[in-house]
């Protein structure tokens, strides 16, 4: 099968779409045609080596995490799932592959009518966003900041807000203005003398802070008077000893509970999520996506479409249902 592969840390030029051995599911695995994977941010620190201490690489390193997907192989002991279904999960740095095998509790059911672009982005955007909205607990009634709310977890985090019953005021760029606006959220410049332009916006005060992106998007929510138990950051970990705010992330919300409940607000447009790229699954197509994902402007989610939707869904030929 083709796969996402890195032998060597560096640039996205290290990135190859290379042909490796097809997993084989185990008893409690299931075997996935992957569809969509997402691309994020957090993988390109990994790749070019700035987390090896944490998370190193293990060459011949493999990349991406959240997919959607549908079942092509059944483990004797995976009765939850038949060949065909249409699937979402994550798949810890192998996930941009022609197949995935994996324990069936890694996976949950995508809703037929969802796109698989934005299915595929659920496990990891949309989990994280869900634990920081959860950290932060927004009521209704309150306003509630997210910085870099058309980012791919910010574009999540700040609907969820507002599903809560929340003011909810979003920084972004001014490409992002009307996108923000369009779905209820008030939009702000982030950048210098944003504690200004968010005290005119909200002179009430502020009443949590959900923060994406860093760049002191911490020190401004507490300079603003919210409180730390209703700030979360996912990338400020100075900011997090200091103050002691949260630092909930895709860790705290990564459950096929947690999947479905999303898959079901984007299923019935409650929340949505804009694909602002797709990319085939080419070396050059997937160098491209992580100079694009590296650039941090985007409207949404970047995605690699992996293959054409299934129109009919048979067994491998060298598969057998078991
Ligand atoms: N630990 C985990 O489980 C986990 C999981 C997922 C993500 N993360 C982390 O969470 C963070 C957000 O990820 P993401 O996928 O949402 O990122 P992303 O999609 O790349 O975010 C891009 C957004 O950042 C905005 N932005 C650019 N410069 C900014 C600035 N100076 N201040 C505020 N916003 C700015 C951009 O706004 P405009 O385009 O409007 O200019 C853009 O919409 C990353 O650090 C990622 O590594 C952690």
């Amino acid at each position: 099968m083709k796969a996402v592969r890195f032998t060597r840390y560096g640039g996205p030029e290290v990135l190859d779409v290379a042909e490796v051995p097809r997993p084989a599911p185990a008893a409690d695995e299931v075997l996935v045609a992957v569809v969509a994977a997402a691309t994020n941010p957090g993988e390109i620190g990994i790749r070019e080596g700035r987390y090896a201490t944490m998370w190193p690489a293990h060459f011949p390193e493999g990349q991406g995490n959240d997919f959607a997907g549908y079942v092509v192989e059944t483990g004797t002991a995976t009765p939850a799932f038949h060949i065909g279904d249409e699937v979402i999960g994550i798949a810890p740095r192998r996930a941009q592959a022609e197949y995935v095998a994996l324990g069936a509790h890694r996976l949950a059911l995508k809703p037929a009518g969802l796109s698989w672009e934005v299915a595929g982005t659920i496990a990891g955007a949309g989990a994280t966003a869900w634990a920081s909205v959860a950290a932060v607990n927004p009521q209704a009634g309150e306003t509630i900041v997210v910085s870099a709310a058309a980012g791919g977890v910010g574009i999540y985090a700040a609907q969820l807000a507002r599903l809560r019953g929340a003011d909810v005021i979003g920084t972004c760029g001014a490409a992002n203005f009307e996108r923000l606006a369009a779905l209820g959220i008030r939009p702000v410049h982030y950048g210098p003398d944003l504690a200004r332009r968010l005290r005119d916006l909200a002179p009430g005060g502020i009443d949590g802070f959900i923060d994406t992106f860093g760049a002191g998007n911490v020190t401004t929510a507490i300079e603003l008077g919210v409180q730390p138990h209703r700030i979360n950051t996912l990338i400020d970990h100075e900011a997090v000893r200091r103050f002691g705010v949260h630092s909930k992330a895709q860790e705290q919300a990564d459950t096929p509970e947690v999947w479905s409940a999303l898959a079901t607000l984007l299923a019935r447009g409650e929340i949505s999520v804009p694909i602002a790229d797709v990319y085939s699954f080419t070396t050059d197509d997937v160098r491209q996506a992580y100079r694009d994902v590296g650039t941090r402007r985007v409207t949404g989610k970047r995605v690699l479409r992996i293959a054409p939707s299934p129109e009919r869904v048979r067994p491998l030929a060298d598969s057998v249902e078991r």
